[in-house]
Order: structure tokens, then C-alpha cells, then sequence
């Protein structure tokens, strides 16, 4: 399928099959891919094709789903042994480091283990509950972004310039996003701000995805390459900072895109105010800290290259984690669907359970 006019949409369930904006597309096409298959799904989260933790906690769930229509199992037995033994261990492998993807898939397990210990689960029902366990996932993905956009404007001054790096946007979540949700929410309540996004190598979702949503909702946003963030603090031009999570520890530590931490230790250095904006889906409270995440490391392409274009020496090595881990310390407050908690995060993050 291709561009299609009017509204866009990061990921839906239509007529059991799962269609997606080809993210590494953007900005220059528009266009939507059809999944039919698990095999497929898998591989449009490995590529990011689809991406941020939440959409892929999303996809991720609706890929259970398309598990379960497309199998060809005659009874629930049989259809449970296929999902457990080849669709959830596929999808668990696409990417480490976003929590939303297990959070997603152990609410799918729940559902099954639910339904099939209540007397008389059949396998059309089994499959239609999964399914909407799916749709009821990413609704509910939209509307915790709305909530915690709502909180995090309180934290929005009128005027403000907020930087923020990657895309923690619609398009990395059900919709409206996450630090993204903020930027809107302040804008829905009347006030005047603009964003700087860092363009986020090697991958530039800040270029390429922040600027095309925002653009898309008319808001001003303007680009600067990562390496100018300092600069930009120093000569007074950002107010806050706002970024999103692939996961947060009990005591508050926050994994986010490769950069966010350097991002965290400017501001501390300039003394502008570092927020992270994240769903509890985010929140991981069985590691106690930061070290225990887990970190995707990328393959030596995506930053070997430019498009088409060759930039290193053949032979020439790269180091590629996609993600860092920012210390609680840095962090100034954590917005979720459940308002705005500030440090010490420990007990503050635990009794939003
Ligand atoms: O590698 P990506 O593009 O999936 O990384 C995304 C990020 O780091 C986002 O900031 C994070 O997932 C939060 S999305 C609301």
C-alpha cells in the first residue's frame, strides 16, 4: 500500500492483518506496510520499520494476535503449543532493550492462561479475545500518552524552547506520544513553544521522524545535529529538555536512545531541568538499577553508511550501542499516565503500582 491522504497512523489492526508506517521511509514516502505473517511483523521491528518502545510493545502484542488467526491449529491445545513455541520466543528476540515489548507480550500470556483456565474456551473466541486484547492495547497505549502529556505540560513554561533527542512521538507509540505528548499537550493548553530536536545518529529519528510529526501538526520545530546540544545550552536557547524511555529501573535509572545520556549531563551542567516522559509500561521494577539493562547493539551498516552513500574506510571498525542508560541523578522528574514523581524515584516509582 502507499500514500494515502489526509490522517496518518502509526500502527492499526484491520481485517487480520497488521498495517504499519514504514518508518525508515519517512520523511520522503508515506507508505504503509501489510504484515500477514509473524515472520514479517519480526522482521518490521528488527529493521524499524516500526519503533520507539511503545509502538513496538504494540506491534509486538498484535503480532501475537496475527499468531493466532493465521495458524492453522484445529483446537486451543495445539494453538497455544505453536504460540509458545515459535511466536512469542520470535517476537521476544526483535530488540532487548524496550521493556513495552515483554510488558506486551506477558499481558497477551496472561490473557491466554485467563481464558483457558475458565471451562469451555474454544479456539474462535481464543482467537477474537486476542485480538482485541491487541486493539485494547494500543488504544490504551493512546490514551496513556494523552494523560501523561496532560501532566507533563504543568511543566511547560509559555515561550519555552524544549530539546528534545530521538522520535518519542506518535509515531513511537500508539499515538500522540510521550515526550512528544508534553510538546502537544502544552500546545493544546494555550502555549506557545518550539522544539529543537537533535537529529539522533546514526538513525536520525530526530530528523527525520520528530520534524515530520511536528511539521505535521504545525508546531515549530527546528533540527540541529547532536553534537550542537551543548552549544545551543550554553548560549541560552533551551529551556528544558524532554525525552522518552525504553526502559527505567526501580531506582530511576532511564535507558533511552544512544546520546540521551550526554543530553542529561549538559542540561545538569546549565541547569536546565532533564524530564523523561514515559507509560508505567516503561517502568521495569524488577531491575534494581541501571546496569542490569539490557543494551541493543546495532550492526556496522547503519552507521557506515548515509543512505547509499559509504562514509567510513573499508575495515574500519564501529562501536554501536543503540541505547544509554542515564543515572537517576540527572534526571530532574519522570511523567506518567499517573502525574509527575521526582526524586527520590524509588518509592515514588514503586507506588505507581
Ligand atoms: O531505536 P528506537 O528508534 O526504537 O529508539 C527509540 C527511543 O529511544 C525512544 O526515545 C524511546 O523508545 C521512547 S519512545 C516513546
Amino acid at each position: 500500500m502507499s500514500e494515502r491522504a489526509g490522517q496518518w497512523f502509526t500502527l492499526r489492526w484491520r481485517d487480520d492483518t497488521v498495517e504499519l508506517l514504514d518508518q525508515r521511509r519517512l520523511p520522503g514516502e508515506e507508505h504503509y506496510l501489510e504484515l500477514t505473517t509473524v515472520e514479517d511483523l519480526a522482521q518490521a521491528i528488527e529493521c524499524l520499520a516500526i519503533r520507539g518502545a511503545p509502538a513496538i510493545g504494540c506491534a509486538a502484542a498484535m503480532g501475537v494476535a496475527l499468531g493466532a488467526v493465521r495458524s492453522a491449529a484445529s483446537d486451543v491445545g495445539a494453538l497455544i503449543e505453536e504460540l509458545e513455541a515459535q511466536v512469542f520466543p520470535r517476537l521476544e528476540r526483535t530488540r532487548p532493550t524496550a521493556v513495552n515489548l515483554f510488558w506486551a507480550l506477558d499481558r497477551m500470556r496472561e490473557l491466554i492462561g485467563r481464558l483457558t483456565a475458565a471451562p469451555g474456551s474454544d479456539l474462535d473466541s481464543l482467537r477474537r479475545a486476542l485480538v482485541e486484547e491487541a486493539q485494547r492495547i494500543l488504544e490504551q497505549d493512546r490514551e496513556n500518552c494523552r494523560a501523561l502529556g496532560r501532566a507533563g505540560a504543568s511543566l511547560v513554561p509559555d515561550g519555552a524552547c524544549i530539546l528534545t533527542h530521538c522520535n518519542a512521538g506518535a509515531l513511537a507509540t500508539g499515538g500522540y506520544g510521550t515526550a512528544l505528548g508534553v510538546v502537544r499537550a502544552a500546545v493544546e493548553a494555550g502555549r506557545s513553544v518550539s522544539v529543537l530536536a537533535d537529529e539522533t545518529r546514526p538513525l536520525l529519528q530526530g530528523a527525520r521522524l520528530t520534524a515530520w510529526e511536528l511539521q505535521r501538526d504545525s508546531i515549530p520545530v527546528t533540527v540541529c545535529t547532536d553534537g550542537m546540544a551543548g552549544y545551543l545550552m550554553q548560549r541560552g536557547e533551551v529551556d528544558l529538555v524532554v525525552v522518552g524511555a525504553d526502559r527505567i529501573a526501580a531506582n530511576g535509572d532511564v535507558a533511552n536512545k544512544i546520546g540521551t545520556y550526554g543530553v542529561a549531563v549538559l542540561a545538569r551542567e546549565h541547569g536546565i531541568p532533564f524530564y523523561v516522559a514515559a507509560p508505567r509500561s516503561t517502568i521495569d521494577l524488577a531491575l534494581p538499577g541501571g546496569e542490569a539493562i539490557p543494551i541493543e547493539e546495532r550492526g556496522r551498516e547503519e552507521i557506515a553508511r548515509i543512505g547509499e552513500h559509504v562514509i567510513l574506510p573499508d575495515g574500519v571498525g564501529v562501536r554501536q550501542p543503540a541505547f544509554d542508560v542515564t543515572p537517576a541523578r540527572f534526571v530532574t522528574a519522570i511523567v506518567t499516565e499517573r502525574g509527575v514523581i521526582r526524586s527520590p524515584f524509588e518509592e515514588a516509582l514503586r507506588g505507581l503500582f
